[in-house]
Order: structure tokens, then sequence, then C-alpha cells
């Protein structure tokens, strides 16, 4: 499938997705049980994963988003981060999950935690539904729920862009080796 200038191949069925979005929420609901957790979403690539994670959430909680990315719209990530939205809710002495599209350096995820701590929530972690454990630069012990770890290689679609297209696709697709760097 082409993208743009670029060659995509399917990677993660939206059946797949699905029936890993169930098994997380099962351990989301149990490990949450009596907390009433905010899920705070990062945009713009996390929309699809916290819409479907939070209709299997079965436990009372609130659902929020913030932007910030360190990715403009390439294959490679970028180490700069960008602040587009701050966080409008009090978070101090809330329980706080995360969710991310996909973790790549981790660098994103890092300096939101730490932004996050300064707020003083009664914990913080992170659900991603992607994660390329060979490009993570520093470990994030928050990160305790992960959909799927992948190579290392660029993936678009469910949520996931090239040059802002492809999020609307109900499959994960990965770049063909044949094209790019990753
Ligand atoms: P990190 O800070 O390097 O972990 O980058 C995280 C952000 O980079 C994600 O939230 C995505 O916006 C973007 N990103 C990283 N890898 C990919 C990819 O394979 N496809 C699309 N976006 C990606």
């Amino acid at each position: 499938m082409r993208i743009d200038d670029l060659e995509f191949e399917p990677l993660i069925e939206q059946e797949t997705i699905a029936e890993r979005i169930n098994l997380l929420s099962v351990e989301l609901n149990a490990d949450y049980a009596g907390k009433t957790p905010i899920f705070i979403g990062v945009l713009n690539g996390s929309f699809l994963f916290v819409a479907d994670l939070i209709k299997q959430i079965t436990i009372p909680c609130e659902v929020t988003f913030t932007k910030l990315a360190s990715y403009f719209g390439g294959t490679s990530t970028s180490r700069k981060i960008r602040e587009d939205i701050d966080l409008s809710v009090d978070i101090s002495g809330r329980h706080v999950i995360i969710v991310e599209d996909i973790v790549d350096t981790g660098n994103t995820l890092a300096y939101l935690i730490e932004k996050l701590k300064l707020s003083n929530p009664a914990s913080i972690t992170a659900c991603s539904m992607l994660l390329k454990p060979g490009k993570l630069e520093t470990s994030i012990e928050e990160l305790r729920y992960v959909g799927f770890e992948i190579e290392n290689e660029f993936v678009v679609g469910y949520g996931l862009d090239y040059k802002e297209l492809g999020r609307n696709l109900k499959d994960i697709y990965r770049l063909t080796s044949t094209t790019g760097e990753v």
C-alpha cells in the first residue's frame, strides 16, 4: 500500500489489536479497582487506541488528552520535544495512566512523566499500544502496559501517521524493507 512516497505492508490486523486491547483492559480493570484513575491520552496518535481501550474499562475513570510530540512528519524521531497543549486537569493525588500510541526512543514519554510528577499524582503508569525495545534510549519503569513489541521499523495506521497520512487505517502497516530509513 502506498502512502505519499513510501510503500507499506500489513503488520498487525484490527482483530489482533482488538484482542490485545481486551487483555490490556482486563489488567487495568484489576490493577485500578477502587482507584478511579485518570487516563491521559497523548495526541494525536493515541486517539483511536484511547477510544477503544476506554470502552473496555469497567471501573470508574476519567479521560483527558495532552499533546506532546518529538516527531515532525518523517520516518525518524527528532530529539526535540514540542509541547502544544498543556494539561488542564488537576492530577494531584490522582492515579494517572498515560496512554501512548508508540514508544520509540522513549524521550517523549520520559519527558511527560517528569512533567506530570511535578503535579504530585498518587501514581503514574503508562500504557503504550506499541513499543520498539531496540530503539529505547532510557528504561522507563512506569511503562507497565504494552500492546505489542515491534522491530525497529516505521509503522502507520490505527492513529499513527506518515506525514499526517494513514491515521485512519484500521490495521497497522510497516514500511517495506526496500524503502527509506527507519
Ligand atoms: P519517542 O519520543 O522517540 O519515543 O517518540 C514517540 C513519538 O514518535 C510517538 O508518539 C509518535 O508520534 C512518533 N513515532 C515514533 N515511531 C513512529 C512510527 O513508527 N510511526 C509513526 N510515528 C512514530
